[in-house]
């Protein structure tokens, strides 16, 4: 409930991506806002005020002159009540008359009374778009330091194709959540992502299916809220997350080594790689003939990577496990917290289809001496930034 208590005031004008709004409404909520609606005129010839109060719980505004309307929660009231105003899709004519500083409709006069910070989503015709004034109202609002979302590029409404296109609904929400991450202070952080690989022979090797997808979305979320970021890596094919430091390494013993050199040096660790628990006692030095019916690899056990960071006497960093379970989720978790002497550790449950290893959801639950939060479903990149706003709460608890 990324955004638990914030009050959100959403925009609707006359655009035909005035449709999208209801799925805008029911995810910002899903994520804890209070959601209330203004609608201009223009926008109800594309949707209806009623599916917009079903889908938000609150009456819809749509009118500056409406006596019961004013009653309930007068337009200064609105103005003063948001945290934030999003005004999606904003059109060409509603752009202009916010930048004119117009006050002729709700929607427009809000904007004038408020102190919340604003973003618009444009959604025009591209040539409209690209109309020197509008470009003009754009570059105007911009500087003085409204937030302008998109627009995306693609085929439109009428027929035409450039930029103008609203941007997703979910990428609106997903703005929102940045918005409201608290902006860390700085801090850097170490994180271990991907597998290891174990050599049997020179071309044979014993890993797992890590993709590296969530370890990777980690260090991106970290790095946009203002981390500086190291990144051990086992081997993925995963571009580098940009700003992000990557040490790639292969085996479990080169990534204890590269991670315990890297540790006294940063604030938080969080250990997100799969690494292997056991490597073969011996690696041939040539490829192994096919010559028995079976073959015996005799393992030995790896280091424990994060316990020993753990157990640093000195410059010891915050530390966050990852516990990768098909059963008995808490219980195994708690166990790691305990015996590996955790700060935190996010558990996933990797026998449910379509998250933990290797796609591109997942769910974590996070557990700490005497507390426990549910994060859920979600793609990975938006369940690293949930994961990475946690974490720094208990880390600034702690420090
Ligand atoms: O990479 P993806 O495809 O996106 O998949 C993500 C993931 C499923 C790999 C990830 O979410 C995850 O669960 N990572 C931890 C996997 C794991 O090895 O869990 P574990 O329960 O076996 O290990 C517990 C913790 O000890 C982990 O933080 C692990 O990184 C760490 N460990 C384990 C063994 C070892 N020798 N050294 C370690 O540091």
């Amino acid at each position: 409930m990324t955004l638990q208590n914030k009050k959100i005031v959403l925009g609707i004008t006359g655009g035909i991506a005035a449709y999208k709004c209801p799925e805008i409404v029911r995810r910002l909520k899903d994520h804890g806002a209070d959601v209330r609606v203004v609608m201009t005129n223009g926008s109800k010839e594309f949707i209806t005020p009623l599916t917009l109060q079903a889908v938000s719980g609150n009456p819809v505004s749509d009118s500056l002159l409406d006596p019961a309307a004013e009653a309930s929660m007068g337009h200064i009231e609105l103005a003063k009540w948001a945290d934030l105003i999003i005004i999606a899709p904003a059109t060409a004519n509603t752009i202009a008359a916010i930048n004119a500083g117009m006050a002729n409709d709700l929607l427009t006069t809000i904007c004038l009374a408020t102190a919340a910070p604003i973003a618009i989503a444009p959604a025009m015709n591209q040539q409209m778009y690209h109309a020197p004034v509008t470009q003009q109202n754009i570059a105007s609002l911009e500087q003085r330091g409204l937030h302008i979302w998109g627009p995306g590029s693609g085929e439109q409404a009428c027929g035409d194709v450039g930029k103008g296109r609203m941007i997703e609904a979910l990428d609106i929400v997903d703005r929102t959540v940045d918005f409201f991450s608290p902006k860390a202070p700085k801090f850097k952080l170490l994180i271990t992502a991907g597998p290891t690989r174990e050599a049997i022979d020179p071309v044979r090797y014993i890993s797992n299916h890590s993709s590296g997808k969530m370890g990777y979305a980690i260090a991106k979320a970290a790095q946009a809220m203002g981390a500086q970021v190291t990144l051990v890596s086992g081997p993925v094919s995963l571009a580098t997350p940009s700003n992000v430091n990557r040490i790639d390494v292969v085996s479990a013993k080169q990534m204890h080594q590269q991670t315990l050199a890297q540790a006294p040096t940063h604030d938080i660790f969080i250990a997100c790689a799969a690494v292997a628990d056991y490597r073969p006692s011996d690696v041939a030095n040539q490829k192994i003939k096919k010559n028995d019916d079976d073959m015996t690899v005799t393992m030995v056990k790896n280091p424990d990577i994060l316990a020993d960071v753990a157990a640093l006497t000195k410059a010891r960093p915050f530390c966050v496990g990852f516990a990768a379970e098909t059963q008995d989720v808490e219980t195994y978790a708690r166990g790691k917290l305990q015996r590996k002497k955790l700060d935190l550790i996010a558990a996933n449950n990797v026998s449910v289809a379509g998250q933990g290893f290797n796609s591109d959801d997942n769910a974590l639950t996070l557990y700490w001496n005497n507390g426990k939060l549910d994060l859920p479903l979600a793609s990975k990149e938006m369940l690293a930034k949930q994961l990475v706003v946690e974490i720094l709460k208990h880390y600034n608890k702690h420090a």
